[in-house]
């Protein structure tokens, strides 16, 4: 039973404070802090917000302990094999699945936005060949805003939802030009008559030479990626996202500063680093040595697509993957993919070793992704630039969300100030 109240004494200043307790449907009860500073002259204090609660939300329910995660309070097990992608960013934006109804006029909507404004296609000649492509899914989804100015207005609601599925629907394509522009390739533009992934898939991988025909196993895999890296409560760049938001910004510069922050290796950046790490291993009997790099303090490697700060056991959706693996590089005729094989054992060696059991450090989400996005073709540079198409539908269900949110304010938070207190300036020749 969750206390109603929580009462804080300072010895110091016989000073007792009172706070509330607000309690969610599930999960832990969170203190309302917000009156501390205005009563106690006191400021919590937690870097990396490790216990702290910036919002109330109904959209993603994670359970660490447990391994739970769940999408509108339906479990991602569920949804993982039963609907589409377009169908759960339908349920994360509007909080119930679709009728038929409903999902093709959602679909309809977003595939008919899928096009970017043609001078938006002299930015990619900008870029270097070799530009990463978060660098350019950030610059382009960045300069959304100096195209659609019809949906700048966040304080319409019109606009706001139109301006959600423009993000949805155009970043797959600006992802995919990034890609065709590393290879020097012509854009392929989005086809009205194809699924959501169908179409990404295509706008990746045809060339205006011949007719090109998605792999449709290779769509089941991609809608099955896209759906467990949907949403996921709130993580840095989600965060991110709504802290932009917070000041007002308008939705485009928002997902920009969400990808800069998707994109650090602590973060969705892991799935990239994962490839290159089993890539470094090459053979089980590397592993070790590796896992010491690892446990070192004065190494700065850590195992990456290992831990998380919310998960201390395994990521429902790392389980998810790592069964499908399996089927997926079979189907995909790349049965005996030699870096899964690694990853396997690499699992099984850590999950054996104290270090990694004592920390609870278990596989994330990126550990087996990546595994995955090369069996399907999807170079290893593109792989955080995947993790940004699924995440946009979270991070618009997240902004639709707190634009109304009546306790929504300007995200402003204070500090532990540990520098000078007070120094006389002196002139330079006495310093
Ligand atoms: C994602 O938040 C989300 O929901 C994110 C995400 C989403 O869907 O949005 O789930 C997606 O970002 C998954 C995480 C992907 N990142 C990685 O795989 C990178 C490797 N993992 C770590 O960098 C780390 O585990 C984090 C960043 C994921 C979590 O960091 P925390 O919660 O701040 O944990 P910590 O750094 O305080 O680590 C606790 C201890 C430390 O050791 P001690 O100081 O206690 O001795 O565990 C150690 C860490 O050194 N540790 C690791 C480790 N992760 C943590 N040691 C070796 N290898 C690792 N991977």
């Amino acid at each position: 039973m969750h206390p109603t109240t929580l009462t804080l004494t300072d010895p110091e200043n016989q000073q007792t404070i009172t706070l509330p307790v607000r309690k969610g449907t599930i999960g832990p009860a969170a203190v309302d802090v917000s009156g501390l500073y205005r009563e106690f002259g006191m400021f919590t204090y937690d870097p990396g917000f490790l216990a702290t609660a910036s919002c109330s939300s109904s959209i993603t329910y994670i359970d660490g302990e447990a391994g739970i995660l769940r999408y509108r309070g339906y479990s991602i097990e569920e949804l993982a094999t039963k609907a589409s992608f377009l169908e759960v960013a339908y349920l994360l934006i509007y909080g119930e699945l679709p009728t038929e109804y409903d999902l093709s006029k959602f679909e309809h909507n977003i595939c008919h936005h899928g096009m970017i404004d043609e001078a938006l296609k002299n930015f990619f000649r900008g870029f270097h060949h070799n530009a990463h492509p978060m660098a350019v899914l950030i610059g382009v989804t960045g300069s959304l805003s100096a195209f659609y100015h019809d949906t700048l207005d966040i304080h319409t609601p019109e606009q706001r939802e139109l301006s959600a599925y423009r993000v949805i629907a155009k970043l797959p394509t600006i992802a995919a030009a990034a890609y065709k522009h590393s290879k020097g390739e012509p854009f392929i533009y989005p086809r009205y008559n194809m699924r959501y992934v169908e179409n990404f898939l295509h706008m990746m991988f045809a060339t205006p030479c011949e007719q090109y025909r998605v792999n449709r196993l290779a769509e089941k895999a991609m809608n099955l990626l896209f759906i467990l890296h949907a949403d996921h409560e709130q993580n840095a760049s989600t965060s991110t996202v709504r802290l932009t938001a917070s000041s007002g910004a308008n939705p485009y510069a928002c997902v920009a500063a969400g990808i800069a922050s998707l994109w650090g290796p602590a973060h969705g950046g892991a799935n990239e680093e994962v490839l290159n790490m089993l890539e470094e291993i090459k053979d089980v009997k590397h592993i070790n040595v590796y896992l010491d790099k690892a446990k070192n303090k004065n190494d700065s490697f850590r195992l990456m697509g290992f831990g998380h700060r919310v998960y201390k056991h395994y990521d429902p959706r790392a389980k998810i993957l790592r069964g499908v693996c399996h089927r997926v590089l079979k189907e995909l005729a790349d049965s005996n993919n030699p870096l899964f094989e690694l990853a396997l054992r690499l699992e099984e060696i850590a999950l054996q070793d104290a270090y990694f059991l004592e920390r609870k450090l278990y596989p994330n989400v990126d550990f087996y992704s990546g595994i995955i996005y090369r069996a399907l073709g999807i170079p290893v540079s593109m792989f955080t630039a995947m993790f940004a198409i699924a995440r946009s539908s979270g991070w618009m269900a997240h902004w639709l969300e707190m634009m109304n949110d009546p306790e929504q304010r300007i995200g402003r938070p204070r500090q532990l100030y540990l520098g000078h207190a007070l120094r006389q300036y002196n002139s330079i020749g006495k310093r």
